[in-house]
């Protein structure tokens, strides 16, 4: 059965959701699912942007033969080559075998990686270059990096739409709601979409602020991104965050703790760390046990605040590996500008505090606080003291 919605008269997005994955790449959680959005153009040729994860494929065709009613498809524009949106490529193919497809010259590249059969098919197209499919002219938009190298972005200079390949969708199965006007921001959007974001194209964050650049200069009245919502108005709000967020400017003054415990000591420090805080005034203060939490959300969390702990216990003479792998993953998604406390613990030999602050020297600019604590086994009442002087150091770091 099709499920399709308008966005203009004209256009109408044909995508679908997948609620059955569990892990989004195979290693992200998605509890609340994901959307793959398509969006199709009818005017006097039909226009495509885009396919979907081959999970929801069938929807798909569904919805492209309900929205087409029999005319034929002409032309695909496809803005990014990872499978969940270029999956279903060689079926539309097959389908519509007149279809031509538009992309970028390494976008054709990867579809003859991925072993589509598309010779003869294929327009090659470059920044700034121009397209007209009847009332609607098009230009497109490299967008390198978000979040492959072949990504560009395609603005539909008619009706101010843009879509935006990657940029600015979020994890969350849309449950009908296609508009962000539709969904609260607060409360249904900005958990998932900034860990979408910092998990999926954090790494990238120059791409991120050329990109927004180019669309500032763009009429911008929809932005059509391949997951989550269609953004029709409160583009401030969105194009604020995603500029703090390229930029790694933290969003909230805070002290997110992450925590590496075995038996509960070191977590009875971080616990003690995180009430001398809030004693002293500072109550943004959130608390992670890096074992229970998915990596994914710790970046995500770690990308919000301003000021991080992290408490790890020594683990065969090195790091815990789950805070390890926390960092291994705070390094590669390019985190940068916060500031650090560090507490290690170990009965015999611990070092996990000079392993992390190694790891963090190697990240660009972290401010590591001096004062640093080092427990033996478990805190005692004698480390009151150093507790409090730590706490203090964090707040005053923070003014
Ligand atoms: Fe949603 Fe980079 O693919």
């Amino acid at each position: 059965m099709y499920c399709v919605r308008n966005i203009t008269e004209d256009l109408y997005w044909v995508g679908g959701n997948d609620r059955r994955l569990a892990l989004f790449e195979n290693i992200h959680p998605i509890s609340r699912g994901v959307s793959y959005n398509s969006y199709l153009l009818l005017d006097k040729k039909t226009v495509l942007f885009d396919t979907v994860d081959w999970s929801i494929c069938r929807t798909f065709i569904e919805n492209i033969q309900h929205v087409l009613a029999g005319r034929p498809l002409d032309y695909m524009v496809i803005n990014h080559m990872e499978p969940d949106h270029a999956a279903c490529i060689e079926e539309i193919l097959l389908r519509y075998p007149n279809v031509k497809i538009i992309a970028s010259e390494k976008a054709v590249l990867f579809m003859h990686q991925f072993g589509f059969h598309i010779d003869g098919k294929q327009t090659i197209v470059k920044e700034g270059d121009t397209m007209s499919f009847g009332k609607h002219k098009v230009v497109f938009v490299a967008a390198p990096m978000v979040h492959w190298p072949e990504a560009m972005v395609t603005f539909d200079t008619t009706d101010g739409v843009l879509f935006t390949a990657d940029a600015f969708g979020t994890f969350g199965a849309l449950d009908g709601k296609l508009f962000n006007d539709e969904w609260n921001s607060e409360r249904d959007w900005i958990d998932e979409g900034r860990r979408y974001y910092t998990n999926i194209v954090g790494k990238y964050g120059p791409h991120v602020q050329s990109l927004l650049k180019k669309a500032g200069g763009l009429d911008i009245k929809y932005i059509c991104p391949l997951h989550g919502p269609v953004w029709r108005n409160n583009f401030e709000y969105l194009l604020d965050k995603y500029d703090k967020w390229s930029r790694y400017e933290p969003e909230e003054k805070g002290v997110m703790i992450v925590y590496a415990s075995m038996y509960g000591n070191t977590e009875a420090a971080a616990n003690d760390l995180a009430t001398k805080l809030v004693k002293k005034g500072m109550t943004n203060v959130v608390m992670y046990d890096v074992s229970q939490t998915h990596v994914s959300y710790l970046i995500s969390e770690t990308f919000k605040y301003s000021h991080i702990v992290l408490a790890s216990v020594t683990y065969n003479l090195n790091i815990y590996p789950p805070m390890l792998n926390y960092l291994s993953d705070m390094k590669a998604l390019n985190l940068q500008k916060r500031t650090v406390a560090l507490i290690e613990n170990g009965s015999w030999a611990p070092q996990s505090g000079k392993l992390m602050r190694e790891c963090l020297e190697d990240m660009k600019e972290m401010t590591i606080l001096e004062k640093e604590v080092s427990l033996n086994s478990s805190m005692k009442d004698d480390d009151q003291d150093i507790f409090n002087d730590l706490a203090e150091s964090i707040i005053e770091s923070m003014k």
